[in-house]
């Protein structure tokens, strides 16, 4: 199958940062379909060769066992190309089309890696020019849009000019290995899915947690915020995929429709339930790996009075009969502890114990997606202790560890998505619906915190969020996984 692959915004940060190392991934391993040019567009004025030689140098950044050899970058780099344009140009598409049509190649897709608001004009050109026939699939990174008017009004601009099966709105969380396993671990084993419900589970917690802090991105973030960055997205995916009801195949739309469903069931807001069920946060100096590091308001880009989140944590509920009642859990912030991703199921205690156990107690299962990517399954058993009048348990775990199963060379997520695209395979990417459903559910909190005067709560660079987080959970009973 040919493939014509245009980067929009080809050198940018995105596309020497992720894009280009997994499409390198995906030539060394062999699976990037043959026949393939990637088209590098940007204003930058480069030849083909200039373009190269530049990516060339981008990938010294690239960890070693990814990084080419010269003779492996040799061959990669006679699919790079690039065409100057000023995507603001109407004419400048004319010769994008020209290019492109000359080789008509099977597959065609068009990555917008630019600013956001350069979306919709780019979609509307590349129409305007006959690209956006069949073979035609657009991939829009996150943020599209801002809030649910401003999602809403990109989506209904591509619907003008693309059919929605070929609009390809990626969230990265879904290329990752681990949450393919979580699909594969719910709908592939018989084991799970009688327990995956109200009356033997307990509470779910979600972590998506990260050391780093803005980095070099402190303006854009500054304008996003840890609700728009991570919770409207990553974590609501993570979300339903734990929470949605086996789909009726593994088609792109029965996975979706039972996506959707999880969103429209999630419990509407009250300026009440914000109050005591959404903790923001805001780090201030600390500590990160033994360094002391600058809190938020000092980092570059940042308004120094902002009242942005880096951390949220709150609670919310599925409202259909599978999980009525039970609290679902979603925590994710910015220079927290360590960088850990994974998601709790924790199952409730034994109705009548007949053995001495720790307090508190009970099955838990947790999937862990990063830094390690595995199965933990914790358990009560019979402890070493034999002479014990009054027969005690002991916490022990079975642990699954993807990494030293499968290897540690696993597709990654972009790699994944990208071909993906080119094999036009929807399955792993969000729909409009869903998105805007996910946007409606955020919208109460962001109006909220608009006029709130409280404002995000400190917490130190380095530990894991307000206590305000541990406080929230305990009102239910529970604590987050590290305070077990
Ligand atoms: C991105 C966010 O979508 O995900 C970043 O914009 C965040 O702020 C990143 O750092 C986290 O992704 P990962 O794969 O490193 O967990």
């Amino acid at each position: 199958m040919s493939f014509d692959l245009v980067l929009f915004g080809g050198t940018g940060d995105l596309a020497w940062r992720k894009l280009l190392p997994a499409l390198f991934q995906a030539f060394r391993h062999g699976t990037l379909p043959e026949g393939g040019r990637i088209i590098s567009v940007a204003r930058d004025d480069l030849t083909d060769e200039q373009y190269r030689s530049r990516i060339q140098s981008r990938f010294d950044n690239v960890e070693l066992a990814k990084r080419p050899t010269p003779q492996e970058f040799s061959r990669f780099a006679a699919l790079l190309h690039h065409l100057r344009m000023d995507l603001s140009q109407p004419q400048d598409y004319v010769r994008l089309a020209d290019m492109l049509k000359a080789r008509n190649a099977d597959s065609l897709v068009m990555y917008v890696a630019t600013a956001p608001s350069l979306f919709t004009t780019v979609c509307e050109q590349i129409a305007a020019v006959g690209l956006n026939g069949p073979a035609t699939r657009v991939v829009l990174e996150k943020p599209l849009g801002h809030d649910l008017p401003s999602n809403r009004a990109i989506n209904a601009a591509l619907r003008h000019v693309l059919q929605e099966d070929q609009v390809f709105r990626i969230d990265h969380y879904l290329g990752k290995p681990s949450v393919q396993n979580l699909f594969a671990m719910r709908f592939g084993n018989a084991l799970f899915e009688p327990l995956w419900r109200r009356e033997t589970i307990a509470n779910i917690q979600i972590t998506i947690a990260e050391e780093l802090g803005v980095e070099t991105r402190g303006a854009f973030y500054d304008q996003t915020g840890a609700l728009r960055d991570m919770v409207q997205n990553h974590a609501l995916q993570l979300l339903c995929a734990i929470g949605m009801e086996p789909p009726i195949n593994a088609s792109a739309n029965a996975i979706r429709d039972e996506k959707l469903k999880v969103l429209q069931s999630l419990k509407p807001w009250s300026p009440d339930t914000i109050g005591q069920h959404v903790i923001r946060g805001q780090y201030a100096a600390g500590t990160s790996q033994g360094h002391a590091v600058a809190g938020y308001l000092q980092e570059n880009g940042v308004d120094p009075a902002s009242t942005t989140e880096t951390f949220v944590a709150l609670r919310t509920e599925i409202s259909n009969w599978r999980w009525a009642g039970v609290p679902f859990f979603i925590r994710t912030g910015k220079r927290l502890a360590s960088r850990n991703a994974h998601i709790v199921v924790n199952f409730r205690p034994v109705p009548h114990p007949i053995f001495k156990t720790p307090a508190g107690a009970a099955n838990r299962l947790v999937i862990n997606l990063q830094p390690k990517d595995g199965l933990e399954l914790h358990l009560l058993a019979q402890g070493a202790a034999q002479h014990q009048t009054e027969p005690a348990l002991a916490p022990v775990h079975l642990n699954l560890d993807f990494d030293q199963r499968f290897g540690t060379e696993r597709v990654g997520a972009y790699e994944r998505l990208l071909l993906d695209v080119i094999a036009s395979r929807l399955n792993l990417f969000v729909r409009s619906d869903e998105q805007e459903e996910a946007w409606r559910w955020v919208e109460p909190i962001l109006a909220h915190w608009r006029t709130d005067p409280h404002g995000p709560r400190p917490y130190a660079a380095g530990s894991w969020g307000p206590s305000a987080a541990s406080a929230m959970i305990a009102r239910d009973g529970f604590c987050w996984s590290e305070e077990v």
